[in-house]
């Protein structure tokens, strides 16, 4: 008995620190999800500075940890208990870009989710998002009028022929469910969070097509008032205390140029978009005192890489304006990451930035799939895969879906790193959220990616960064069914030699 008692005090103090601890539960898939409702929820508290010698070594895995905090010293001896060994230096005096943070999306179907749980049960969702004892989000997306994460298909001004806007209101979206999520999130954060607002269409009667979903585009008389929308918009978001990071051109805009695209849309081409930017968007948003709002073009998926960002970026007119490229992920298998770098290599001044990501969006795939290791697999992967290709920073798409994978007005169900269980006042944190919370809890805005070379082959997905405290952050992930050793040279310190288990997932810390 006394040693059942002690074997559990063990487990419950190496489990992640002080916080509280995950109440798993299996959903019939390879992992299971950690489950809070209003009373209850796991907690991430931050990490303690490493004793002189020491690092700390945070595990995720597919069987039993979450977070699991150890503490390890610097050595030069070889343990080889291992049968594997991978080999690595880290350079931290060879530095790539600039980090701008993580986050997910605030859409209408995230924040009805959010709103239909019990007031406590909210709080600790967006606490497991945005405070100092969740994962510290400093990222957050907004769509601007309706999207296919909508209940219905709507625009700010959907009055037709009033190009002066005089109609333009928000809408319940924002007033009552994402302007509230906001708020809160805020309230609750300590970091500020960089808000980025994506349009998926216009009015219907500015656009070619008089639909929101299809293959249509913005007429062309229509160029200035949907440049004035989105300074409405600003303003009517400041009128609720809420100012924006960044902004997008246009979600996804290839959609709108696809016959029958089935979801809110606006068809663009690069060519078309630089000459809105250059004579509409950009003046309009710079004359309007909207502070440093950062621009971002493309928000599309990688393969239009670099073609995109050079037609834009090489007319001096449009490029002006332009702070960075936004990225999704929804093709990344079929494109190679190097165009990411060939794009850097071609405008180094600009950021690139991941806007949208999420599993379960093709035809064949199980659109929730809850306690899925693989997908924490597939996101961190893109993650380490993205950072060693100059993007800055990640954006998961919705920040809570339901059961089903909604509600979305178009069918288009997909997971979520939190799923929410409305009857039951209940929702789970997927492995995606612990993915997502290896990089974003250690990660800090500013942080630079630090050079971390293999010195033979390996199996391991690795990244290693610097935040602007110098604290160095290093993530593993080790899709293998095979332990592996992991022996990491750094410059002063000593090695890290740390035993990557099978289908884990790792984060190094040391200041
Ligand atoms: C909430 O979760 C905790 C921990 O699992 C549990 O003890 C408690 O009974 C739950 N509360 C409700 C209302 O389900
Ligand atoms: C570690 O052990 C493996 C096999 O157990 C062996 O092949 C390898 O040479 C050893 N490496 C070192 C550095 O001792
Ligand atoms: C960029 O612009 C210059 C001058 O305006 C032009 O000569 C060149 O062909 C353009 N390059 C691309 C890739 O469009
Ligand atoms: C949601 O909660 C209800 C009520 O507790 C339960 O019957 C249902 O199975 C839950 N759904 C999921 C996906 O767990």
């Amino acid at each position: 008995m006394r040693v059942v008692i002690i074997s559990l005090l063990v487990f419950f103090v190496a489990v992640n620190g002080e916080g509280e601890q995950c109440i798993p539960r299996y959903f019939g898939h390879s992992s299971f999800a950690c489950v809070c409702n209003a009373t209850y929820c796991d907690t991430f508290s931050r990490p303690r500075v490493p004793a002189e010698g020491t690092f700390l070594l945070y595990t995720s895995d597919m069987n039993i940890n979450r977070f699991l905090e150890t503490s390890h010293d610097f050595t030069d001896i070889i343990k080889n208990g291992t049968e594997e060994v991978n080999e690595f230096t880290l350079d931290p005096e060879v530095t790539y870009q600039n980090v701008l943070g993580f986050g997910g999306a605030f859409t209408d179907s995230a924040a009805k989710n959010w709103l239909s749980l019990s007031p406590s049960t909210r709080d600790h969702l967006l606490r497991s998002y945005f405070s100092s004892i969740g994962i510290e989000y400093n990222i957050g997306r907004v769509n601007m009028g309706g999207c296919d994460f909508s209940w219905r298909t709507y625009s700010y001004d959907d009055v037709e022929g009033d190009v002066a806007l005089e109609y333009f209101a928000l809408q319940e979206e924002d007033t009552v469910y994402k302007i509230p999520m906001i708020q809160r999130a805020k309230e609750l954060s300590e970091k500020p969070i960089r808000l980025i607002a994506s349009p998926w269409s216009a009015p219907i009667w500015m656009k070619s097509n008089d639909q929101f979903q299809g293959m249509g585009h913005l007429l062309e008389e229509m160029y200035q008032p949907w440049a004035e929308y989105f300074v409405r918009f600003f303003k009517s978001y400041q009128e609720h205390d809420i100012d924006f990071w960044g902004v997008t051109a246009q979600n996804e805009p290839i959609n709108g140029n696809v016959p029958f695209f089935w979801f809110n849309c606006m068809g663009w081409t690069a060519d078309t978009q630089r000459d809105w930017i250059a004579g509409h968007l950009g003046p309009t948003l710079e004359s309007n005192n909207l502070g440093d709002l950062k621009l971002m073009i493309m928000d599309d998926q990688r393969y239009l890489l670099p073609d995109w960002p050079v037609t834009v970026l090489n007319d001096t007119e449009a490029a002006q304006y332009v702070d960075g490229i936004a990225v999704h992920w929804y093709w990344d298998d079929f494109s190679s990451p190097n165009l990411l770098t060939r794009t850097h290599e071609l405008f180094p001044d600009a950021f690139l930035l991941g806007t949208e990501a999420c599993v379960g969006d093709k035809p064949y795939e199980v659109e929730v799939a809850i306690g899925s290791w693989e997908r924490l697999e597939r996101y961190a992967n893109d993650i380490i895969t993205d950072l060693n290709h100059w993007v800055s920073g990640w954006t998961d798409w919705n920040l809570a879906l339901d059961t089903g994978g909604g509600p979305n007005w178009a069918n288009n169900f997909v997971d979520s790193p939190i799923i929410v269980n409305e009857t039951a006042d209940e929702f789970y944190k997927n492995p995606m959220f612990y993915a997502m919370g290896h990089f974003s809890k250690f990660v800090q805005e500013g942080a630079q990616r630090i050079e971390l070379t293999p010195i033979s082959a390996t199996s391991l997905n690795t990244v290693a960064l610097r935040n602007p405290d110098n604290s160095i952050v290093i993530v593993i992930l080790n899709k293998t069914e095979r332990e592996i050793e992991a022996r990491i040279q750094t410059p002063q310190e000593g090695s890290i030699i740390v035993v990557v288990g099978p289908r884990s997932l790792q984060t190094v810390y040391y200041v």
